[in-house]
């Protein structure tokens, strides 16, 4: 599926781009990511935004655009920092190297009345990031703004294209949203992105795609896998949902997540494969293997219940497509997904692997789950690892560290839920420290395991800081966990940021 944009952003790889995108979904545009390499192949848009990126236009191999395609589109165009100076250059004017980055705030003050400042203040915060500066502008073009040092920091090179020397994407641009939204103002074209319309064409499109093959899906219970499935239902494709159940989830968690599907009216496949797993990392207590083991045994029981699959539907998100297809060289990392194992690829070049999801960000994958009817609790549930307690019972996994983990964590939950402080927080868990320290039960020593409870806050799971509950929330867990888990005689409550800590135990 490829829905034409609204607008196109040509990326050239700077930390905010996937932002400007949200922001113009968020006017209703329905805007899109391009490699600056493949925007000249990507169906026509009806306005332009040039990021901002790392490089110096006057690096060897900068990144770089056809000036007289985009120009002949004749739609209104906007460029950001580095799309600033590249627009600068190729009108003919001079960029130069600064003599130091410039980073931080500034204040923008609009001149001359440009319709890209419409309705702002004289002076408005701004968001700066650049070492690069427009020293000489082309013929025609003008400065319609300057910082509080008169550097200009806003030019308008014709009619419909402007550059920026700030980041209005940013929440410390305090206008931005007014810079983008009076860019927005120049489209020929009303804002029409909502997630009902959404829907409405990734319905159409899911029907057409799929014709009348047999779609099967692998169900997590997750926010991504859950929606997927639901909207494949929706559609009313013919769908195989297949939930795997690895001996590694939490309490309760396959017999919920089948009933949660049954009230949504579908029926799951859930295959029980936890002694195959259990058995696959038996005395395994290195984590990378202990992983890469279950890894592959979920491929292994998947494809062998989907073996005659005719198509398979992945919850792939915007951000792993950005990452992959877009970026290349250009963003400094790239992630290889858990997802990309052979078989799907193989899949995959078939054209056998159809990805419904593949145009939205989280929240809006969430926003279209609400407007299925899928209860908050799957919606805003935190996340979960593939290889479950796997990961949160470092070293050998037994049954019976499972238990202790599965009934402290069922402990830990309900009071986060009940206190309010659940939908606070990231992500939180109880995992098992594999360690025997001793302790006193009635007259006697005890020598026992001890649990260590995590929460924490975050923003892309990249970095994390521990969430400071109050003392009376921990010391009600602690009591209840010490009195009614075996096997424990101790809890802890982890404190480490993440560097250097992962989120996870392994
Ligand atoms: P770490 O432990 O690396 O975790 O700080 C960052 C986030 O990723 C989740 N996580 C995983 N998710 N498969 C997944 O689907 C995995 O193998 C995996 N390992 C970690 C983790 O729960 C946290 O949200």
């Amino acid at each position: 599926m490829d829905i034409s944009p609204q607008i196109a952003v040509i990326d050239f790889g700077s930390q905010y781009t996937q932002l400007i995108v949200r922001r113009l979904r968020e006017f209703g545009y329905f805007a899109k990511l391009y490699h600056p390499d493949s925007f000249k192949d990507s169906p026509l848009p009806k306005g332009v935004i040039l990021s901002g990126g790392p490089r110096s236009v006057s690096d060897e191999n900068a990144p770089d655009i056809d000036l007289d395609h985009l120009l002949g589109l004749d739609v209104p165009i906007l460029g950001i920092c580095y799309g600033m100076q590249l627009l600068n250059q190729k009108h003919g004017g001079r960029v130069e190297p600064g003599t130091t980055r410039e980073y931080g705030p500034a204040e923008l003050k609009p001149e001359g009345g440009s319709v890209l400042f419409d309705k702002m203040s004289e002076s408005s915060r701004i968001w700066m990031s650049h070492s690069d500066t427009c020293t000489q502008l082309p013929e025609g073009a003008k400065v319609i703004g300057r910082n509080e040092e008169a550097v200009p920091v806003a030019i308008q090179l014709s009619e419909k294209v402007f550059g920026i020397q700030f980041h209005p994407e940013v929440t410390h641009s305090h206008e931005g949203k007014a810079v983008i939204e009076n860019f927005l103002s120049l489209v020929d074209d009303p804002p029409r992105f909502n997630i009902d319309s959404f829907k409405e064409m990734l319905i159409s499109s899911v029907r057409e795609e799929v014709g009348d093959r047999e779609v099967v899906c692998g169900v997590s219970g997750g926010v991504d896998s859950t929606v997927l499935a639901v909207l494949l239902h929706q559609a009313g494709v013919k769908l195989r949902p297949i939930y795997v159940d690895n001996g590694l989830m939490r309490k309760d968690e396959t017999a919920e997540v089948v009933a949660q599907f049954d009230q949504l009216g579908i029926k799951l496949e859930a295959i029980d494969a936890g002694k195959r797993f259990l058995d696959g990392i038996s005395g395994i207590d290195e984590p990378e293997e202990k992983r890469r083991r279950i890894g592959n045994i979920f491929v292994d029981v998947f494809f062998d219940a989907a073996d005659d699959v005719e198509l398979l539907a992945q919850g792939t998100l915007y951000p792993d497509v950005i990452e992959s297809a877009t970026s290349g060289s250009i963003a400094s990392t790239i992630k290889t997904h858990h997802n990309r194992v052979q078989r799907i690829l193989d899949l995959q070049e078939q054209g056998r692997v159809i990805e419904p999801l593949a145009e939205l960000f989280k929240d809006e994958v969430r926003a279209l789950g609400e407007s299925f009817g899928i209860p908050r609790e799957i919606l805003y549930r935190h996340p979960f690892p593939g290889p479950g307690l796997g990961v949160r019972v470092p070293g050998e996994v037994t049954e019976e560290k499972l238990k202790i983990v599965r009934e402290g964590d069922a402990i830990f939950m309900r009071h986060l839920k009940e206190s309010g402080w659940y939908d606070k927080v990231w992500q939180a868990y109880c995992g098992l420290l594999p360690i025997k320290t001793v302790g006193v039960k009635g007259d006697e020593r005890s020598y026992e395991w001890a649990v260590s409870l995590r929460a924490v806050t975050s923003e892309d799971a990249m970095t994390a800081d521990w969430v400071e509950f109050p003392a009376e929330l921990l010391r009600s867990i602690s009591n209840e966990i010490l009195n009614s888990v075996q096997g424990i005689n101790r809890v802890f409550y982890d404190i480490s940021t993440k560097p250097p800590a992962s989120i996870e135990l392994e």
